[in-house]
This record gives C-alpha cells, structure tokens and sequence, in this order.
C-alpha cells in the first residue's frame, strides 16, 4: 500500500521538476534567440576579414512591407570563424544597433588597414542618408544621396566609425572596383565604374589604380604604364609575394568605349612594390568570360565562384 506520504513527495518532485524544465525552457530559448539573428537575403554588401572576424556593411535588400521595394542598409554584422559553427545556421553577431554604418551602402568595396591591420577602409559605391527623407508607406522610402565623404574606416576592436583625413588627390567614386592590401598597408583599388549610382552624370569604366597609405593615410596613384583596359566586376586577388592577379569582369575597348567579357585567359598581374604591370596567359582549358563572380586563394590555387550572366544585369 502506498502512503500518503510518499504520494505526497512524488507530487512535489513532479511539480518541481515541471517548473524548473519549464524555468530552464525560458532560458533556453531566450539564449536561441539571441543566437538566432539572422540578417536578410541581400546583394551589393561588401565584406572584409580581420583576424578570426568576417565582417558585413551594407547592402541591399527587399522591403519587408512591400517585397518588390529594395533599399540599401547601413547594416553591420560579423561571423567569428575561430569556432566551428553549422552553416545552416552561422550565429552571426549584430552590431547595426551598437555601430551602424554612418551611411546607407552598397556596390562600395573594403579591405583592412591601419595599425595592426585592425581597420577597415570602405570605399565609393552608393551612399544614402539614413533617415529616409519620406517614408512613402508601402512604395517605399525616399532617400536621398549622401556622397559627403568617399571612405569610412571601422575599428574592428572598438567597433567605432570614423571619417579619415587623407592627403593626396582623392580618387573619384566609383563602384564594382576591387581593393587589396600588401603587406605595407597599401590598399590597392583599380578599375570600377561611374554612373548614376555613385552620383556621376557620365558613365565609363576606369583603369586607374589608387593606393591608399592606411598607416600614413595618403593617397597615391599607381603607374598607367602598361595598364588594361578600364574594368569593372572583376576580381583582384593579392599573393604572398606582393602581386595582385586580376580576373574577368568587363572591359571598355577601343575609341567606341565598347563594353565586353575580359577574356578569362588574359590575366593581368600588379606588382605592388615595383609598381609594375605585366600580362600572363592562363593554360588549361576555356573558362566563360563573366562579371560579379568572387575569388579566393587557398595555397596557390584559385577558386571562382558564381557567376553573373551579363544578360540578368539592369
Ligand atoms: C597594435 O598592437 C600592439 C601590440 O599588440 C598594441 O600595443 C597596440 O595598442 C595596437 N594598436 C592598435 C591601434 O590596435
Ligand atoms: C509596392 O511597390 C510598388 C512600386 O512602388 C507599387 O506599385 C505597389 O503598389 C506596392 N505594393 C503594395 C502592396 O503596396
């Protein structure tokens, strides 16, 4: 026969344990959703690594009250690499709320600098206000150009924004360009494009490459001499000896300024200490031309990712 009190006890261990399950329930999924920001899809983002952090600015993504609506953000978050993590779910950290973007972005393009290598430098592209000038409801938000400055730099250990005060003849604005750093801290950008999305009246490619001196904050330009033809959407990858190798994207040719694919074979090479351009031919077999793909070196071999068919391109 069972006693009063032992059914007594059970009873209190039942309650008990359903309340401290339900206690550790709150906890649990408290912590989830910390852990479970997610930014929305988007494009024209652009991204940098320093040290085990991968950081994200920008962006542009599709309105939640009206989904053919796309605005771009000043969104900033980071995945921390020194940890594996399951990439169906990267627990990513946000810090939009703590240290937005000064400026709405997207198509502009970073690399890291400074001291330690510990900055991020981002350059050009499409700057708006943050505060929409109307909020047009469902249709939208009016915002407006904001090109006050053309490079923002982020502490990535005190998470803080700044506007840096360079010397030199400032570049002009452009976007689909690419930035790579030597080991000097030299941020090397080349190519890209003007038009209406970086505030230009005229629209063309360019061949230029600036060099931005993150320890001294200086610009300079790189040598013309034996230059390619003005591009934009390509890759630039930078290896270990100081040469930066550049790969696809579009290229504007001859007096017509006519636009086509860059030849995947044709590779052109920039040595960053000699400043020195020289061209190389790539064996193997025929890759399509294409434009807006991304390039990662992992022990002397590429990887291409993606690409973008000009037909899909506005
Ligand atoms: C760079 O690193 C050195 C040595 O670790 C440190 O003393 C210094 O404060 C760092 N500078 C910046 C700007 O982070
Ligand atoms: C979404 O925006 C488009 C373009 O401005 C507009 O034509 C459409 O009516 C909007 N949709 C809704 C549900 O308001």
């Amino acid at each position: 026969m069972v006693s009063h009190k032992f059914i007594y006890l059970i009873t209190i261990y039942i309650i008990t344990t359903l309340a401290l399950h339900k206690f550790l329930n709150v906890i649990i999924f408290t912590d989830a959703q910390e852990r479970t920001f997610s930014p929305e899809a988007r494009y024209a983002h652009t991204s940098t690594l320093v040290g085990t952090k991968l950081f994200f600015f920008g962006g542009l993504i599709r309105l939640e009250s009206n989904a053919s609506i796309i605005v771009s953000t000043n969104d900033v978050f980071y995945l921390e690499l020194s940890q594996p993590f399951n990439t169906m779910s990267p627990p990513w950290i946000k810090l939009s709320d703590i240290s937005p973007l000064p400026v709405r972005l997207s198509w502009a393009t970073s690399s890291y600098g400074g001291a330690n290598n510990s900055m991020i430098f981002i350059f050009g592209g499409t700057m708006q206000s943050i505060k929409p000038a109307q909020d047009l409801d469902s249709n939208g938000l009016l915002l407006l150009p904001d090109f006050k400055h053309l490079i923002y730099s982020f502490d990535t250990q005190s998470f803080q924004w700044s506007i840096p005060i360079i010397s030199g003849d400032e570049p002009y604005r452009r976007r689909e360009l690419s930035a790579v750093t030597n080991d000097r801290g030299k941020i090397h950008f080349f190519g890209g494009k003007a038009d209406k999305y970086t505030g230009s009246s005229t629209e063309g490619d360019f061949n230029e490459i600036n060099v931005l001196d993150s320890l001294t904050l200086n610009w300079e330009l790189g040598t013309l001499d034996g230059a390619p033809n003005p591009r934009d959407g390509h890759t630039a990858t930078i290896l270990n000896n100081g040469l930066i190798v550049f790969i696809g994207g579009r290229e504007m040719v001859g007096p017509d300024k006519d636009l086509r694919l860059v030849n995947m074979r044709a590779i052109d090479v920039y040595d960053t200490k000699k400043a020195e351009w020289y061209f190389m031919q790539a064996a193997g077999p025929l890759v399509e031309g294409r434009i807006l793909h991304s390039a990662v070196l992992s022990e002397q071999k590429y990887y291409l990712f993606n690409q973008d068919s000009p037909l899909f391109r506005s």
